[in-house]
């Protein structure tokens, strides 16, 4: 499965990202049955790079300018968590 975030920028900075993505993780190997979930980054995305490292997440790829991002190519990482983990 793959998960991804946004935050209302109001009530960023407060930890609530973390704290839902977490939750969500939780239902993604526990009710839905994941066995794998990841997400992709920009790598400039600073806040998301940080909140995958929070939430455990294995950092498992850099796809060089990969992605069309505006006017310029975007790089992007790829993060992953187990089931198991
Ligand atoms: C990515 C995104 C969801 C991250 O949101 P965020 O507000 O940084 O994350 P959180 O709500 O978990 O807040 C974490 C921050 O709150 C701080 N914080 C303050 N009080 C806190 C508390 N009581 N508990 C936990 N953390 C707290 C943490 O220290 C952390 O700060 P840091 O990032 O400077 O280390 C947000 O930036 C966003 O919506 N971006 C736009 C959309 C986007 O780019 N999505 C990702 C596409 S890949």
């Amino acid at each position: 499965m793959e998960v991804g975030w946004v935050i209302h920028p109001a009530f960023g900075g407060k930890g609530y990202a973390t704290q839902a993505a977490s939750a969500i993780l939780g239902t993604a190997f526990g009710s839905l049955g994941a066995h794998r979930v990841f997400a992709r980054v920009d790598t400039q995305n600073h806040a998301s790079v940080r909140l995958c490292a929070q939430l455990g997440m294995r950092r498992e790829a850099y796809l060089v300018e990969n992605d069309r991002n505006g006017n310029r190519w975007g790089s992007e990482y790829i993060y992953a968590i187990l089931q198991q983990e």
